[in-house]
């Protein structure tokens, strides 16, 4: 089993300097505010996406070996505050009041102030990544906070209307999560300068590892076993039709899917609800086949470093696709 101690070792010291930038840089005024921005920053996440800046800065370098410096921390920065909001504010639309194993700041402060904090952080972030003059990696992380919303935004609508196909599916994952780590790969190469060819390719790197990361999280929703730190089944109760549902849905007569859609309107107050749909997409096999069209996306991202000379780098990037589609937190 791949683990990330190991996937993060070629970059401890990147990482460890860009933990210290954030300390430094990251910081808020009044004391309710800056008590919830301790608790959100001191909860730790497995760090996929500064991981992922650094270990594409690292490869993309020049020169071997040489540091990837301030620029590759401000990136890091940049789209990991990104995440952090998006995950604050996500767990305010999906009612949730669990994250990374402790109760969700709207658990715990309500949602109200869960709004503001995220909102807060998102300010500090631009604020901070425009007082560094670095206007190009502002510009992009600017970008993936649009599409993060367009994501959301589209989930809850089909939501409402018990409304999904494939390619709606594939279109709310691109957005809500493929993005901004295809921006975490590109921006981590653009940090060294790397060519607008590289930059590119890192970008389409990032988006199908992305792609497969949240397919494999609607994959652990399912799972009980699952060590997310966040509740199971989350996304029946809100009435989400994820790529496991989807599939099953699509090879069900009329008349069935009409009832299946039934039960799932009855998820969000009824656990026994939850549990009968449950079963019947980890009986029908709808985990194996979401799981299928996960190791196409990362075969594809996993093709994508062959551009790149042997490096203890890419090998990084390697097991960080394996990674992914092993992890079950
Ligand atoms: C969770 O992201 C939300 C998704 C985009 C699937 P992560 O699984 O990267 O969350 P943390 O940062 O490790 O908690
Ligand atoms: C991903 O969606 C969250 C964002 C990218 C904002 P989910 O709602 O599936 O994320 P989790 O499962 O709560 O982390
Ligand atoms: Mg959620
Ligand atoms: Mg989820």
């Amino acid at each position: 089993m791949i683990t990330l101690d190991l996937i993060r070792k070629p970059v401890t010291a990147e990482l460890q300097a860009y933990d210290e930038f954030v300390e430094r840089q990251f910081t808020a005024e009044g004391e309710l505010l800056s008590e919830m921005l301790h608790y959100a920053l001191t909860s730790r996440g497995k760090g996929i996406r500064p991981l992922l800046v650094m270990l594409s800065g690292a490869m993309n370098a020049a020169v071997k070996g040489a540091a990837t410096g301030r620029r590759a921390c401000l990136a890091a920065m940049l789209v990991e505050m990104i995440h952090v909001t998006s995950l604050i504010h996500d767990d305010v639309i999906d009612e949730s009041d669990t994250r990374r194993g402790r109760p969700s700041v709207n658990a715990r402060w309500q949602s109200q102030k869960a709004v503001i904090l995220g909102d807060y952080i998102l300010a500090r972030n631009v604020s901070l990544g425009l007082q560094s003059g670095q206007y190009d990696l502002v510009t992009l992380i600017c970008g993936s906070m649009a599409a993060l919303c367009e994501g959301e935004m589209l989930q809850s609508e089909c939501a409402g209307k018990q409304e999904m196909n494939r390619q709606k599916y594939l279109d709310i994952v691109y957005k809500k999560t493929a993005f901004l780590l295809g921006i975490s790969a590109s921006a981590g190469a653009m940090a060294v300068g790397a060519t607008r060819d590289k930059v590119t390719l890192m970008r389409r790197f990032g988006e199908a590892l992305g792609m497969a990361f949240q397919v494999q999280d609607d994959i652990l929703d399912y799972r009980a076993d699952a060590q997310t730190g966040k509740p199971t089944n989350n996304d029946l109760r809100e009435g989400k039709i994820t790529l496991p549902l989807l599939v099953i849905l699509d090879k069900s007569s009329e008349e069935r899917r009409k009832e299946l859609l039934k039960l799932l309107g009855r998820c969000h107050n009824e656990d026994d609800a939850v549990h009968q749909l449950q079963q019947i997409v980890v009986e029908e096999g709808g985990l194996e086949f979401a799981a299928q069209v996960m190791q196409s996306y990362i075969q594809k991202a996993i093709n994508m470093l062959s551009e790149y000379e042997p490096s203890e780098y890419r090998s990084a990037l390697i097991n960080l696709c394996t990674y992914i589609v092993e992890r079950d937190r």
